[in-house]
């Protein structure tokens, strides 16, 4: 992973991957993730599906004393919203398509279910949680 932050430092200098979650993790570079699990793939068919453990981090890192609501003007199949639940906070969806709307009344509840005991608290579970080989 060092490597990793080298690369952001070396050839993105101006980007923002920094990311504020709770201590005592503090400011972090980047979030380590890997591709989505095969067991979230099968609730949803969105073509390019984001790991539920590296949007809990995301949607807490978005809220990090927890007080707001998380709006998703684009919801597609979801998955934002989906972590939004995971995490305990208020969210709101809006999607014009009707059908990826049916689709996440659908997918919601079950990727919300999904690991009761992560909740974005701790970014380097998402690493932990997907080693190689375990999908
Ligand atoms: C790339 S997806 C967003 C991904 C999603 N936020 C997630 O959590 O995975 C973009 C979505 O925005 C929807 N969309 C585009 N224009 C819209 C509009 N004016 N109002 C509501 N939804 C819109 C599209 O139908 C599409 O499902």
């Amino acid at each position: 992973m060092a490597d990793c932050f080298e690369w952001l430092r070396e050839r993105r200098p101006h980007s923002i991957h920094a990311v504020c979650t709770d201590p005592p993790y503090g400011l972090i570079e980047a979030i380590p993730s890997g591709r989505t699990p095969d067991r979230e793939e099968a609730i949803s068919d969105h073509p390019c599906l984001k790991p539920q453990h590296f949007m809990r981090i995301i949607v807490r890192s978005l809220l990090p004393l927890g007080k707001g609501v998380i709006l998703d003007p684009f919801m597609d199949r979801a998955s934002t919203i989906a972590a939004a639940e995971a995490v305990g906070y208020e969210s709101i969806g809006v999607e014009m398509d009707d059908a990826y709307f049916r689709q996440a009344e659908q997918t919601v509840p079950r990727l919300t279910r999904l690991y009761p005991n992560f909740v974005g608290d701790k970014p380097h579970a998402a690493w932990r949680f997907q080693p190689a080989g375990a999908r």
